[in-house]
């Protein structure tokens, strides 16, 4: 183990979790600590995720990975923070001798305080748990050395009121909070004084924005347009919207503003209006098609991907065969698909006709081959169009012999490698690139001046 002052993050789930650590990593930081390899640091955070399969088993493993690499030592201190935290609480101080901080979502505010408590203070243990009323205003962190890379992350609200039948963040993140829309914008001019050109909006149903009592009653439309007014800010995008709180406004926005990407995660979960209703989304397939329909016309170059889930209790394979239906009349450019899996606190553990896991598991399968060719064709579509890279860094991918490799993302965040001179960093620029081919999940481009006959082809 190295000084006291050195730690390490380990992070389980979502976007909202990666930008927790981002903030808590900077935050310890700012107070003198430098990250460091798990084997050795005196501060060690498991952020954690429980709103998929076996997450406590995660977390446990993770423990126990934690005490080997650190032989046990008790002058480690090990933190539990996030959802599985706010969800096991004090419990977590019996499972594991290392654990002297449990922080949930609220409570990760005040961990770095905490820390610094529980590190000049050996017997002590502390929890976090606590769901306030109003967004926690967390500390200013700065980037180290005051860049922060060309992307950022900005949280506008916590927590979720739509208590969608299998869900559990209600429960792991409380109540709907959305923050003031002065500090969001104050931390987007910040992100973007320390080098951002994109700017990402995150909360669990961000565009019921504003609609609770902690919000100032900026509206979620009307937020978008004030961070697409901040000087140098290229791209703007948001997850995660529920299809249900889509306003005019918010898809009208496709249209007003051009740093607005062409791309929206919008979560469908599933085709059939029998398992929607039971899910309690509070949209049919009908509702959703009129949606998809009115992005479409708002922004014809519009890509949308999706969550689904399959297997929810009482799916029938007619069902399953109305999701499969949707995917495909949507033309999801690609889809986060998962088994349906009981969470505890959720409605649908309630629920009878549990669906087998092989039957599970096999609409999977055939859910995911579906997406494979939509998300095939969609990526293999792009090819011989025109688009701008915003470089994110080096490509592991490489041109021997003639230059190195970056990867940067197009508008519709789909990874792309190109090949750029090797002399100098290109990361944070915007590369026009004209796109050659299609891998898996992501494309090849060649810089545009290096190929100007095929600059002529521009998309329709
Ligand atoms: N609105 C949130 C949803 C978080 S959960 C957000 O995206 O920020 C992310 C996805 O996990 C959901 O859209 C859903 O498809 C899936 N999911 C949530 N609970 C689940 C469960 N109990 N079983 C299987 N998948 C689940
Ligand atoms: Fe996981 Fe949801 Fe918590 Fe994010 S909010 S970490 S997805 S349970
Ligand atoms: Fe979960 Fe539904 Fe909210 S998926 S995060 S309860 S919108």
């Amino acid at each position: 183990m190295q000084g006291k002052k050195t730690f390490h993050i380990i992070t389980f789930g979502c976007q909202m979790n990666v930008r927790d650590s981002q903030w808590l990593g900077r935050a310890l930081m700012a107070r003198g600590f430098r990250e460091a390899p798990l084997e050795q640091a005196r501060v060690v955070v498991v952020n954690t995720c429980s709103v998929r399969e076996k997450p406590e088993q995660k977390v446990m493993s993770a423990l126990g990975r934690i005490r080997q690499a650190t032989g046990g030592d008790s002058r480690v201190l090990v933190c539990v923070t996030g959802c599985v935290a706010q969800q096991l609480g004090t419990s977590l101080f019996a499972k594991e001798q290392q654990v002297r901080l449990v922080a949930g979502s609220d409570g990760i505010a005040n961990a770095p305080q905490a820390v610094e408590r529980l590190l000049e203070e050996p017997e002590l243990r502390l929890d976090l748990l606590d769901f306030t009323q109003h967004y926690v205003e967390r500390e200013p962190a700065p980037a180290p050395g005051g860049k922060g890379g060309p992307l950022a992350y900005v949280n506008i609200m916590q927590g979720c009121d739509n208590f969608c039948a299998y869900c559990i963040v209600p429960f792991t993140r409380g109540r709907q909070k959305s923050r003031n829309s002065k500090a969001i914008l104050d931390e987007c001019r910040t992100a973007l004084a320390e080098g951002a050109r994109e700017i990402t909006l995150l909360g669990q149903n961000v565009n019921a924005y504003g609609r609770d009592s902690s919000g100032d009653n900026v509206s979620f439309a009307h937020l978008l347009h004030a961070v697409a007014a901040l000087p140098g800010l290229t791209r703007l995008r948001y997850v995660t919207p529920h299809p249900r709180d889509m306003s005019s406004d918010d898809i009208a926005a496709f249209a007003e503003l051009p740093q607005l990407c062409p791309r929206l995660h919008l979560p469908m979960q599933a085709g059939s209006d029998a398992v929607l209703a039971r899910m309690r989304r509070r949209y049919d397939s009908t509702a959703f098609l009129h949606l998809v329909e009115a992005l479409r016309k708002a922004r014809p170059d519009i890509a949308l991907s999706t969550d689904l889930i399959v297997g929810f209790p009482g799916e029938s394979e007619d069902d399953f065969q109305e999701t499969l239906r949707m995917v495909q009349t949507c033309g999801f450019m690609s889809s986060f698909s998962f088994c349906y899996s009981d969470r505890p606190g959720a409605r649908a553990v309630l629920f009878p006709d549990k669906i087998p896991a092989e039957i599970a598991q096999d609409r999977l399968l055939r859910l995911q081959a579906l997406q494979d060719k939509l998300t095939s064709a969609w990526l293999w579509g792009r090819t011989g169009t025109t688009t701008t890279l915003l470089i994110e860094g080096r490509s592991p991918r490489d041109w021997p012999g003639e230059g190195l490799g970056w990867q940067g993302r197009d508008p519709y965040g789909v990874p792309v490698h190109v090949k750029l001179a090797a002399e100098k960093d290109h990361t944070g620029q915007l590369v026009p690139v004209v796109i050659t081919e299609a891998k898996k999940h992501s494309l090849l481009a060649q810089r545009l001046e290096e190929s100007p006959q095929a600059s002529k082809r521009h998309r329709p």
